[in-house]
């Protein structure tokens, strides 16, 4: 397990180049096993979540390349429909596969996913989804099986707009005869990069970014070259981490029209920002407490940002209020931030934060990805040398985070359990 030295209290400056999505590229992954042919995909993160993927697709049969960021991925010999558990328990997006493996394949079988502890994350949902497509689908306490021999097209309605169900009925959906509606989808950017790389490849998909998503089926998909869009979140943390160490960054490669609801809470907080095309900048501010914040599905305020927010908020003057209103089980992180010196106080699904001074080093145990990156924005502002550990959350999501801090300013190393105990 590796764990991060942080020295705090160091002025940050300079440039960020923000990778692509991660919650893009992980569907597309998966879309990409129902091409016969080469796809070439730029702008793939290295984080972990994205190799784990990768190993899926190999272990069906396709062949996977990596150049950089460019994944180049072949499925003409896709064959499995069946994706092992010692994958499936890795991470929630695994579960995309069901859709995938049985538009491409006629079925398929796999246990239930596994991801970051943030909540019950059920996939009823997603069932439910495929099921309104005539799918038959039956779960024997270990494994769910998916039969799409007499699947048909149909109008689903999903009665909340997740985000993998609706990116798990498109999939199945693309090569069904007639036309699929989905009512009530989820509209996040990272659906609409989905439905971009479909229809590049010949699907015929409309509606991405709406609530309703119409798809009429195509026979198949044809090799392409894509681009993944840019990741909002990682753009977030930079801001945040600016932000609550006084710092002026500018982030590149991003597309601000992504992450409005978060940049509006962070202009509300007396940060300065200037936005152009293709990037954000950031200066140095005094900040000061938000009234309410409340996480929603998109394009409310996102709660992949909450952790990160909260992390800024705490030295904000005043008393902030958040609510999380997507999972149940999303402010693990705040015992953590308390360590340092933070004032919250968590009642149910609200946060009620009390902004402080100073914070001072702590020893800390990340609990999920998001969360994570929310104790390491703390330690860059806090007095001292910190230690963040179970850092493998963080690099779940974030590409090699400690080289990108180091590059502007930051005294952030990687360390090993036993490094550290020296
Ligand atoms: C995706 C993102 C994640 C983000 C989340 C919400 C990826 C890889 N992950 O996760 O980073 O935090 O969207 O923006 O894209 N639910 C059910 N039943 C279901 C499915 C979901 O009850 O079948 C509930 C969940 O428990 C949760 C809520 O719906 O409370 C939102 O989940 P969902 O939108 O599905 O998120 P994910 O696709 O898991």
């Amino acid at each position: 397990m590796a764990n991060f030295k942080v020295t705090g209290e160091r002025k940050l400056g300079g440039t960020v180049s923000i990778g692509g999505a991660k919650n893009a590229v992980l569907p597309i992954l998966a879309a990409s096993s129902m091409i016969s042919g080469e796809v070439i995909l730029h702008n793939c993160p290295l984080l972990s979540d994205v190799e784990n993927t990768l190993k899926i697709l190999k272990y069906i049969g396709a062949g996977v390349k990596r150049e950089g960021s460019t994944l180049i991925i072949n499925s003409n010999s896709v064959s499995k429909s069946y994706v092992p558990e010692k994958y499936m328990r890795l991470m929630r997006s695994s579960v995309l596969f069901l859709g995938a493996l049985s538009s491409r394949t006629g079925s398929s079988r796999m246990s239930l996913p596994g991801g970051c502890n943030i909540g019950l994350r059920p996939i009823d949902l997603h069932l439910k989804a495929l099921a309104d497509l005539s799918a038959v689908i039956s779960y024997d306490g270990k494994e769910v099986c998916c039969n799409a021999e007499k699947s048909r097209s149909a109008d689903i309605v999903l009665p909340y707009p997740s985000v993998g169900a609706t990116e798990n009925a498109i999939l199945f959906s693309v090569f069904l005869k007639g036309k699929t509606r989905i009512i009530n989808a989820a509209r996040e950017p990272e659906i609409y990069d989905l439905c971009s790389f479909l229809n590049k490849a010949g699907a015929r998909i409309s509606g991405a970014s709406g609530s309703v998503i119409e798809i009429e089926g195509v026979k198949k998909l044809r090799p392409l070259e894509y681009t993944v869009m840019p990741d909002r979140v990682t753009a977030v943390t930079f801001l945040c981490i600016a932000a609550s160490t006084k710092s002026a960054l500018e982030l590149k490669n991003v597309d601000y029209t992504c992450f409005k609801s978060e940049l509006c809470a962070l202009m509300n907080m007396g940060c300065k920002l200037y936005l152009s095309e293709k990037s954000v900048a950031i200066k140095p501010s005094k900040l000061k407490r938000v009234k309410s914040i409340a996480t929603n599905p998109y394009p409310g305020f996102s709660t992949d940002c909450q952790p990160l927010i909260a992390s800024a908020l705490i030295k904000a003057k005043g008393v902030s209020e958040i609510k999380e209103a997507v999972f149940e089980n999303r402010f693990e992180y705040a015992k953590e931030l308390i360590k340092f010196g933070a004032d919250i106080n968590v009642i149910n699904n609200k946060a009620v934060i009390k902004g402080v001074k100073r914070l001072s080093a702590a020893n800390v145990e990340c609990k999920d990805l998001r969360g994570g990156a929310a104790l390491v924005t703390a330690a860059l502002s806090a007095e001292g040398t910190s230690y963040i550990n179970n850092i493998d959350y963080i690099d779940r999501g974030y590409e090699r985070l400690e080289v990108q801090l180091s590059n502007i300013g930051a005294d952030i190393m990687r360390i090993k359990n036993e490094e550290k105990r020296k």
